[in-house]
Parts: C-alpha cells; structure tokens; sequence
C-alpha cells in the first residue's frame, strides 16, 4: 500500500479531508506522516486526534533551503514515504527536491490553472471581473504553480462576492477535489 506524507502550513483542513479518505479506505492508500513547517500549524493538532505521526520542520532554523529540505527529505525516507500531497504548504520547494519527487508529488492550488499562480488568487479573480473562479490539483514541478494538472473545479463567483467569501466556496470544492484525485492517482503508481 502506497504510504503518503501530507505537508501543511495552516489549519489542514485538506489534509484532513485526504486522511479521513485514506483512512475510510475510499483511497488505497496509508496517511503516515503530517510535516508542518511551523509547530504553530493549527492541522498538527488535527492530525495527531487521529493517529498520524506528525513532524515540524521550521524552515527558520535553517540557513538555506537545501538545508530545511535535506533534513526534510532525511524524514521522509525515515517513514518510508512513497507519495507527498502539498496541502497548503507555504514554502517553495526547489527544483533539486521537486525533480526527486517528480511524478510522485501533488499540490492544490485555489484557481483554475493556468489563471492566477501564486498567492491572493481570489482577490486576482474578483479584480479580473472574472464570473468563476476554481480550484486545481496538479503534480508539482521545478516552476511554481506549473505542473501537469490531475483535476480542477470551477466555482462561480457571485455578485457582492469578497475573496473570503470565494475562499469559503472554493474550500469546500478542494475537500472533495484532492480526495478523488489522490484516489484515481494512487491507482496509476
Ligand atoms: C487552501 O485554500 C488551499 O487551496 C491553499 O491553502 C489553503 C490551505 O488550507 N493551498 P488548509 O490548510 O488545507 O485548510
């Protein structure tokens, strides 16, 4: 059984949606580590309620990011990982790590790629006029935001929308998007 580390920054509540799936058995696949970058990330407390071993890397207490990800990467062959799901992870990986996992690495971003990489996608969205906005699972590579996209949901915008409550739409699109699209994934491995 494939063997999944899910990495956050924030409050999880992805990760929390992939490892209640995995651990439902709709996804043939076993949660086995939660790796934050900060220990104030409010999903460790989440993950740990249910069982999964959780590690925090700060990437401020290394000097460089080759550093911050080979102490990363020393984890994850600890565990034994196989797949890494990027869940609201705030750091930008780079292409060394990325091309170690290429293939075997998925991030969700809250726009419809190609539109909006990077931060604050639904202000992007609202200022653009656009009438939908969307959420998008990819495979993650060296370019941020850039990969081969694996699933994507529009969601509409609404008159009088703000970003936060476009966020609050999108959301509840990614806790079923990444699920189903981890699950069609890990069935490819
Ligand atoms: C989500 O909006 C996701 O699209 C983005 O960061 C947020 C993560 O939220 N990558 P959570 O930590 O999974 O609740």
């Amino acid at each position: 059984m494939k063997r999944v580390a899910i990495f956050i920054s924030g409050g999880g509540s992805n990760m929390v949606s992939l490892v209640d799936a995995m651990q439902t058995g709709e996804i043939d696949a076993e949660p086995v580590l939660v790796l934050a970058n900060s220990a104030d990330a409010g999903g460790l407390e989440k993950a740990r309620a249910r069982g999964i071993k959780t590690a925090v890397v700060d990437h401020r207490d290394y000097s460089d990011r080759a550093s911050f990800e080979t102490k990363i990467s020393q984890i994850l062959q600890d565990n034994v990982v196989n797949v890494i799901c990027l869940a609201g992870f705030m750091r930008v990986l780079t292409a060394e790590f990325t091309a170690q996992w290429e293939g075997r690495m998925l991030n969700i971003h809250p726009s419809l790629l190609p539109k909006y990489k990077g931060l604050n996608t639904h202000q992007r969205a609202l200022d653009a006029g656009d009438s939908e906005a969307g959420v998008s699972v990819h495979l993650v590579t060296a370019e941020l935001d850039d990969g081969p996209i694996l699933g994507q949901v529009a969601v509409p915008i609404l008159d009088g929308d703000t970003a936060d409550d476009l966020a609050a739409r999108v959301l509840l699109e990614e806790h079923k998007l990444y699920p189903a699209v981890l699950k069609t994934f890990i069935k490819t491995l």
